[in-house]
């Protein structure tokens, strides 16, 4: 049975007819299981003043019969515990766009960051500014075209939309329209015009932070062909001894510090959200990042905070505002360069590496983000920017196969290069990364572009754009002598004299 711990639930008890003695008994274990831990932030407010509403039992009776699960989730979360009921949360004000009257009550289904916000202002506003925050604001980019033009507005729907958030519509009833909800999106732009969704990361009903510590809960959107950071994770040294030793990472702590509280292994919270190595808890997924691997070219990026509570990325060798000066019509309060972006990271690293390891892994990943960018990704990139201009492809996106070519190669293989090596995947970096790269750019794109440009035309170019990068040398001057004398000892070494063929 559940630990009951407010007066409440002790209600819901007594209503359900239970006998008073078991009331007693309860009673001891509520006095016994008061945590003894150092408190985690706390929210604002206080039960009986600031939620409890008295009218919100009415809700929990009610729906105890109707919808059991949920009662029973909600009973078993902390907010069930400390006695925040149904009203607290779906309370609607008459003029909210979202507002119906339900058993007496206006109530909207919907419930919003700041909704949330009224007890967690502090989660609520270090979410706010971020990227996840801003994930719905997809209408400009070019998967959002693939989306919408290639494939079709159903899919961008129970696809696209269920990662980064639908834009909710309400009907005249004051429901949701269902084109637009069940969405929990990580940054659905709500009725109140709040962004987000912190139900993407906290299931309801129990609102659990040990369910959000999981990898898995990151791994709902951080999957697949062009972000598969769970499966980056999963083949890692921390995710194999994460699943390992999930019993000893003490998920349900309140305080969770890395290497305090746990140790066993860093989960995707651990690095870049929870506390550890002197760094605090953020809800802001951004603040320890320092590279983009995101775009075409990667680019490491400045971080600059403004009063409004916006916030945006500034591109290293772009000119940085400085804290006090105005931007995009408000204050710069804070400015964080990447370097301390990635100090913030590197400082989690801490709790259980040294500087060794911790430099070492940064020095593998830069390099394979160098070597992808100038490699491949600038040198394709200028060529593709020349067949534009040419007239050579038309300016519509998707609608020449090199574009579908050259896609693949930065949004599918180079990030997953990138990621693999940003977070210790080796398959990702090789196999599923960089080999892909490589392969696709000599055995697609450059056929391709001989196909549709001409051997003339093709030839400047690739004389022009790849030819001067010393790491395509072999595929234009054919392998060194040295290069295959060194192979082939090599091989002799390992399969004896004239192994090699
Ligand atoms: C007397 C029973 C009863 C009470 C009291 C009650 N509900 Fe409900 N509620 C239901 C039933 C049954 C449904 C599903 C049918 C429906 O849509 O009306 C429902 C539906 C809902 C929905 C979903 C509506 C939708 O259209 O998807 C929400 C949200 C909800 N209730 C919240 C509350 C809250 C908050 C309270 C307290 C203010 C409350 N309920 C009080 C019985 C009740
Ligand atoms: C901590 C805040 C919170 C509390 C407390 C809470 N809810 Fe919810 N509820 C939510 C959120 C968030 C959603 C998701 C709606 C959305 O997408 O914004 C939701 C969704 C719902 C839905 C529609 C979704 C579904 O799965 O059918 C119903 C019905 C509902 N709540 C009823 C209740 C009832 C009844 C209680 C009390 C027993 C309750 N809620 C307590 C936050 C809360
Ligand atoms: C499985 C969940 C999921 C689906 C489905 C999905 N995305 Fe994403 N998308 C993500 C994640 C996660 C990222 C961030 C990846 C990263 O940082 O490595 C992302 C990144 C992006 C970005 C880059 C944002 C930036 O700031 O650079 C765009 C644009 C985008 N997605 C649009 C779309 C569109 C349009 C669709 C559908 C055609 C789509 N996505 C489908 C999860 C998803
Ligand atoms: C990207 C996933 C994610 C989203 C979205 C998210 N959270 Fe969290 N939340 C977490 C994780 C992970 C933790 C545990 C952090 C730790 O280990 O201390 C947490 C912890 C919390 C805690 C407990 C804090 C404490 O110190 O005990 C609260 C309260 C909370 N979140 C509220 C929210 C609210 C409100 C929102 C929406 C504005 C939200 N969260 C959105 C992942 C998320
Ligand atoms: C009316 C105040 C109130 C509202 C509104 C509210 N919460 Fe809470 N929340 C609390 C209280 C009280 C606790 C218990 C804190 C404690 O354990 O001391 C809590 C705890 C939590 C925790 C930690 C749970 C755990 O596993 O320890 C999370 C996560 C959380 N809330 C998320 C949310 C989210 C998301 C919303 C909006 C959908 C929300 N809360 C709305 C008051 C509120
Ligand atoms: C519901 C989908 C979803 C979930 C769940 C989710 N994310 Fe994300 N995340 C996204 C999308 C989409 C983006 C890209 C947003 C953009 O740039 O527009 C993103 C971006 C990020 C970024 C890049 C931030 C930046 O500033 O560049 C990080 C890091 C990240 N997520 C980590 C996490 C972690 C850790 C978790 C789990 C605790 C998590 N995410 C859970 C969808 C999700
Ligand atoms: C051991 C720490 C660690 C763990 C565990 C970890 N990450 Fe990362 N993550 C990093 C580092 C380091 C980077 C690169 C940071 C930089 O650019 O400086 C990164 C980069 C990212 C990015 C790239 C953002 C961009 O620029 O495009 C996303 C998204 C992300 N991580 C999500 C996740 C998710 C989801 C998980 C779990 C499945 C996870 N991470 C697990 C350390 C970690
Ligand atoms: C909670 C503790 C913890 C944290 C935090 C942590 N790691 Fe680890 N890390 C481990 C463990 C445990 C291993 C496995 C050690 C082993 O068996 O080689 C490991 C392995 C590694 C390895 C592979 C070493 C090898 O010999 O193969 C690298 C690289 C690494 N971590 C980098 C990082 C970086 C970078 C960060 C911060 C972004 C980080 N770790 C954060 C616990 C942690």
């Amino acid at each position: 049975m559940e630990t009951v711990r407010n007066s409440n639930s002790l209600i819901m008890i007594l209503r359900s007819g239970m006998a008073a003695s078991l009331l007693v008994v309860l009673g001891m274990v509520i006095f016994l299981v008061q945590p003894s831990e150092a408190p985690a932030a706390r929210p604002a407010g206080e039960y009986g003043k600031d939620w409890g509403d008295p009218k919100g039992e009415e809700c929990v009776g009610c729906h105890r019969k109707h919808t059991p699960g949920l009662y029973a989730e909600w009973n078993k979360s902390n907010h069930g515990q400390r006695g925040v009921n149904c009203l607290d949360c779906h309370k609607a004000e008459g003029n909210d766009k979202d507002a119906f009257r339900h058993k007496g009550q206006l109530i909207s289904v919907i419930v919003t960051p700041k909704d949330c916000a009224r007890c967690h202002t502090k989660e609520f506003e270090e979410m706010d500014g971020s990227h996840h925050a801003k994930a719905a604001e997809i209408l400009a980019s070019l998967d959002n075209l693939l989306g919408e033009v290639v494939g079709g507005p159903a899919a961008v729907n129970a696809g696209c939309r269920q990662c980064h958030g639908s834009i909710i519509e309400i009907g005249e009833d004051g429901k949701p329209l269902p084109t637009t909800w069940p969405n929990t999106g990580i940054g659905r732009i709500n009725p109140d015009g709040s962004k987000g969704s912190c139900t993407a990361c906290h299931g309801r009903h129990r609102f659990s932070k040990a369910q959000a510590r999981t990898p898995d809960t990151c791994g709902k959107c951080h999957v697949g062909p062009d972000h598969p950071q769970i499966e980056v994770y999963n083949e890692s040294k921390h995710g194999v001894i994460y699943h390992a030793k999930v019993h000893e990472m003490n998920l349900k702590s309140d305080k969770w510090e890395t290497g305090v509280d746990y140790s066993a292994a860093p989960t995707c919270a651990t690095c870049h959200m929870s506390a550890g190595g002197g760094e605090k808890p953020t809800h802001n997924v951004g603040d320890r990042i320092s590279w983009t691997l995101r775009p075409p070219i990667s680019v490491k990026n400045n971080l600059v905070r403004l009063q409004d509570g916006n916030e945006f990325d500034v591109p290293e060798g772009t000119s940085l505002p400085k804290v006090g000066s105005k931007a995009k019509g408000s204050n710069v309060v804070e400015v964080l360069t990447w370097k301390e972006r990635r100090l913030k990271m590197q400082n989690v690293c801490t709790a259980c590496h040294t500087d060794s390891v911790i430099l070492g892994h940064y020095n593998q990943f830069d390099k394979v983000v160098d070597l992808y960018n100038e490699k491949f990704a600038k040198p394709l990139a200028a060529i593709m920017g020349e067949l534009k201009k040419s007239g050579t492809i038309t300016k519509s996106p998707f609608d020449d196969k090199i574009e579908w070519i050259w896609w693949e190669i930065w949004h599918h293989e180079g990030r997953r290069a990138r990621h693999g090596a940003s977070m210790s995947g080796p398959d990702y970096t090789w196999w599923h990364g960089m080999y892909e790269v490589a392969k696709h750019t000599y055995f697609e794109f450059i056929p391709e572009l001989k196909e549709i440009a001409g051997e003339a035309e093709a030839k400047k170019l690739l004389h022009t754009y790849l030819k001067p990068i010393p790491g395509h040398d072999w595929y234009f001057n054919g392998m060194s002598k040295e290069q295959i004398n060194k192979v082939r000892q090599g091989f002799e070494s390992r399969y004896g004299k004239g192994s090699m063929k």
